[in-house]
């Protein structure tokens, strides 16, 4: 099969030309609110409008600061806040971190002196305000961490016109940025065209500028952070529910930072480019005349719902295509799969001629996006049970780009490769404070009463199954980490006073539970239960992970266990250009993030529903009962996921109980990009292949030790869906063109539909 782009191309040109007829509209309009709102009219035909980014950004700080319900959200954002499991960790980090990864961030100190600013009338606007608060949990690089204020989110997403890429020559040297279109005509178009590497931005270096810009990204580690910023395939496979075309060009969390007026490029060659700065424009503007307006209609409680505010920005073309979920993503520069999950977020593919004993499993998510077919754990199951029928004797696996999704499908891919292997590596926890003892006190009492069972028709019991006594707060779900039962909530619960705050007992998913399917999205875990007829597919040492450091959450769970359990080794893309090894995974290592609309969901539920009148009442004078305000959901940005970073994983046996976020970890071997692997992943796949089996090394830093035999590629006869594969292939790799690869892809939740429950949202 052959993805070719279906989403129109939107050329460099058409973003510049509309500038000059958007900046006259506003020379008559009274204000700059109002000019956006003349150029929004004049727009209609467009699905998401666009104005200069200088406009948008004087439109949104002239809406002025409303002290009192500024005041309201910081004090509603408290009991939220508590939930963060790392404040104390992120205030006094170890040393190797500072070093190495972020500088500490005091949440709390951050929060009073906010406050404090509020009162002391500091901000300028409401921008500066909700910047502000914005930035204080983004700069914890705690990607599970993130609230999103109104101001900042609902309104404007900022962008630039063109993607880049940061390409090594030869992939020894450093590597250089370079604009992405470039790349594409010097590899795709008409051969005599040498593309000239950025020296400045804005009249800064490019390296210096870049890599200041990467620090906005949700990542912690600072190379993947920079890997973050650029065009790259694996992140374009994942269409609206990756981080677009990079943090440059306001993919991810790009789309939240000002990128000022213009980007003015300075190529080695001498020559020059400037572009202008774009904002799209994601609510209707009608009746908007200045900053006052902007604010009294999308800034409080009662602005118009999500789903108005989201019809306006995707009407025009949802009259015109099918759901989002029902189409296949297309993924740009990579070959045709054996088999693949129809949004990329799962994919098997083979490689051909000298590699042709090389299979790979390419898993950008471990989201399940909904119920499609094959799901998730069917395309990993059939494609390794495929690759093995084929002969295939290497397996790579490819994680880049990987925020994750649900952690038992995690457990599950790495027990589909190692079905006899111990399936944990880390032991879970989160703060033990008033409101999760509370909770379990209340979950656990209720369970007792319970049997422990999926296989009941009484569908009252069912849902409490699934609401109670499935839940981590019913002491009877997990494990200790001596593989026991809690014998109680209090056994649970603790709390282990350590680094300066409280927490629980160490505990572990019981992949055996009958209850697995509630917690893991429907599935059991290879291995456990029924599951338990499976063969090790490849041996460990057949088996390498390849990453971009955009490997998080879920992604770090299921490479914890690649790693301390199975010893796979792991390989590096990318980088700052800096010589040295990097991290192979740069993402959040929390083990589970909690929407703060479920945590408001469980305190409320606790007291209306669990409890008696009396009970409740009394539940509502203790810290359950500071759960009432809307207003954080009122105040975030529409469309927006907020959440906090509940459970901590601990390394098992690690005595000094570090949260892994907290660990630096070298990966095994660091590859550069060159430019073919930013037009034809299987360049990427073919270096790891000599580099872990072939015998020629791409490492510049690291290497992959001598135990790695190299490959002989048996001249077996090939099977006829082999042949009509590379058959395929060959057509794939004749037919490539510019016009495959968009530069319209744009981080959109709203038409996302990521799930999951260790998740970095983009
Ligand atoms: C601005 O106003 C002048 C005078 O009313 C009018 O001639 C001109 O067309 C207007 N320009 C735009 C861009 O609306
Ligand atoms: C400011 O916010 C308060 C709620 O805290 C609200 O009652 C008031 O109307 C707002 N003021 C303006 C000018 O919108
Ligand atoms: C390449 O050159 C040929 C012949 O000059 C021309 O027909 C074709 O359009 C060019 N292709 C591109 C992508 O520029
Ligand atoms: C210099 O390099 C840039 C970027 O590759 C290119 O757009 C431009 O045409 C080149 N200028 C000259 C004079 O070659
Ligand atoms: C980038 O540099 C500017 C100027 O020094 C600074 O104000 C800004 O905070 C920096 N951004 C980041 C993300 O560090
Ligand atoms: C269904 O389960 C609930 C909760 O355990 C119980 O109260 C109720 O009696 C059950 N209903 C039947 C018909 O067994
Ligand atoms: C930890 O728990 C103890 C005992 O409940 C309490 O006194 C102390 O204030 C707690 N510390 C923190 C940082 O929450
Ligand atoms: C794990 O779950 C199974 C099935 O529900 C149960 O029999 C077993 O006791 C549980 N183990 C622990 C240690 O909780
Ligand atoms: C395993 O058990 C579940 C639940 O009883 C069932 O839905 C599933 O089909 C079984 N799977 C296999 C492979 O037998
Ligand atoms: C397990 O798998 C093997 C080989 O696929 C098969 O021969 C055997 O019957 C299976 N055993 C069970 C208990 O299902
Ligand atoms: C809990 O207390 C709040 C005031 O803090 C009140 O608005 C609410 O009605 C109370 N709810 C219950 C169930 O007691």
């Amino acid at each position: 099969m052959l993805f070719r782009s279906s989403i129109a191309v939107l050329s460099l040109a058409s973003t510049a030309l509309a500038t000059p007829v958007q900046l006259n509209a506003r020379q008559n309009a009274s204000s700059p609110c109002a000019a956006v709102s003349a150029s929004v009219a004049s727009q209609a035909a467009t699905a998401t409008p666009t104005v200069p980014a200088q406009l948008a950004y004087e439109c949104i700080t002239s809406v002025p600061l409303n002290k009192s319900a500024a005041l309201d959200l910081v004090d509603a954002t408290v009991p939220y806040f508590r939930w963060q499991s790392s404040t104390a960790w992120l205030k006094n980090p170890p040393e190797e971190y500072v070093e190495k990864v972020q500088e500490a961030v005091d949440v709390w100190g951050g929060l009073a002196s906010i406050k404090s600013k509020i009162e002391g009338e500091e901000y300028e606007n409401e921008f500066e305000f909700g910047w502000a608060l914005y930035r204080l949990l983004q700069t914890t690089h705690d990607g599970h961490f993130v609230y999103i204020p109104d101001v900042i989110g609902t309104v404007f997403n900022w962008a630039r016109p063109v993607p880049l890429v940061s390409i090594s020559e030869d992939g020894t040297e450093l590597p250089k940025p370079y604009v992405y279109p470039d790349i594409l005509a010097s590899s795709l178009g008409n051969a005599s065209f040498a593309p000239s590497p950025i020296v400045a931005i804005n009249g800064q270096d490019a390296q210096e500028y870049l890599e200041n810009w990467s620090q906005y990204g949700s990542l912690q580690d600072r190379d993947a952070l920079y890997n973050n910023v650029f065009y790259e395939l694996a992140v374009i496979s994942l269409g609206s529910s990756g981080s677009g075309m990079g943090t440059f060009t306001g993919g991810g969390r790009g789309r939240w930072v000002y990128p000022g007026p213009e980007t003015e490029l300075e190529f080695e060659n001498g020559t020059t480019t400037t572009f202008t700065n774009y904002a799209k424009v994601l609510v209707p503007f009608d009746g908007i005349t200045d900053g006052e307006s902007l604010y009294k209609k999308w800034f409080t409680a009662d602005k118009p719902s999500e789903t108005e505010a989201v019809a306006a920005s995707v009407s025009a073309t949802a009259t015109t295509s099918s759901t989002p979920t029902a189409r296949a993503t297309p993924a740009p520069g990579y070959p045709p799969p054996v088999i693949r999950e129809a949004h990329n977020l799962i994919g098997g593919y083979y490689l051909e001629d000298d590699y042709s004993d090389i299979a790979v499993l390419s898993v950008p998510s471990f989201s399940s996006f909904g119920s499609t077919e094959p799901s998730f754990q069917d395309v990993g199951e059939q494609f390794l049970a495929a690759a093995r029928a084929a002969g295939k004797k290497k397996l790579i696996v490819d994680v880049s780009a990987n925020g994750g999704g649900l952690i038992l499908q995690g457990y599950d891919l790495y027990k589909q490769l190692f079905p006899t292997l111990i399936g944990y590596a880390a032991g879970d926890r989160f703060r033990a404070f008033e409101s999760t003892d509370l909770l379990g006190q209340k979950f656990s009492e209720i369970s007792e009463g319970l049997p422990r069972t999926l296989d009941t028709d009484n569908e009252t019991l069912l849902q409490l199954e699934y609401d109670i006594v499935s839940s981590l707060f019913n002491y009877q779900t997990d494990m200790d980490i001596e593989g026991n039962n809690f014998p109680s909530w209090e056994a649970k619960f603790g709390p282990l006073y350590q680094h300066g705050d409280n927490y629980t007992n160490l505990f572990r998913w019981n992949l055996s539970d009958v209850l697995t399917p509630v917690n893991s999205g429907g599935i059991y875990i290879h291995g456990y239960g029924n599951l338990t007829n499976f063969t090790q597919p490849f041996a460990a040492e057949d088996i390498v992970v390849v990453t971009d450091g955009y490997c998080a959450s879920t992604c770090t769970i299921f490479s914890e266990l690649m790693r301390q359990r199975a010893g796979v080794k792991y390989i590096s893309l990318g980088g700052r250009p800096r010589p040295g090894i990097t991290q192979a995974i740069g993402g959040v290592k929390g083990t589970n993030n909690y929407p703060w609309t479920y945590i408001q969901a469980l305190a409320q539920y606790t007291i209306t529903e669990l409890s008696t009148p009396e009970e409740g009442a009394e539940l509502n004078q203790t810290e359950l009962g500071e759960y009432w305000s809307d207003v954080p959901f009122d105040r975030a940005a529409i469309g927006s996921s907020i959440n906090v970073n509940f459970r901590d994983g601990i390394r098992d046996g690690d005595e000094t109980n570090t949260p892994l976020q907290f660990v630096y970890e070298p990966s095994d071997c660091r590859i550069l990009y060159t430019k073919e692997m930013t037009v034809d992943v299987t360049a990427i796949w073919k270096a790891v292949a000599d580099t872990t089996w072939g015998g020629k090394s791409h490492c510049i830093s690291g290497d992959l030790g001598g135990g790695y035999a190299k490959r002989e590629v048996s001249k077996k006869e090939k099977t006829w869906e082999e042949k009509a594969l590379y058959t395929r292939m060959a057509q794939w790799k004749r037919s490539m063109s510019i016009d495959d690869y968009p530069l319209d892809v744009f981080t959109n939740l709203k038409e996302a539909g990521l799930d999951g429950n260790a998740i970095l949202y983009p």
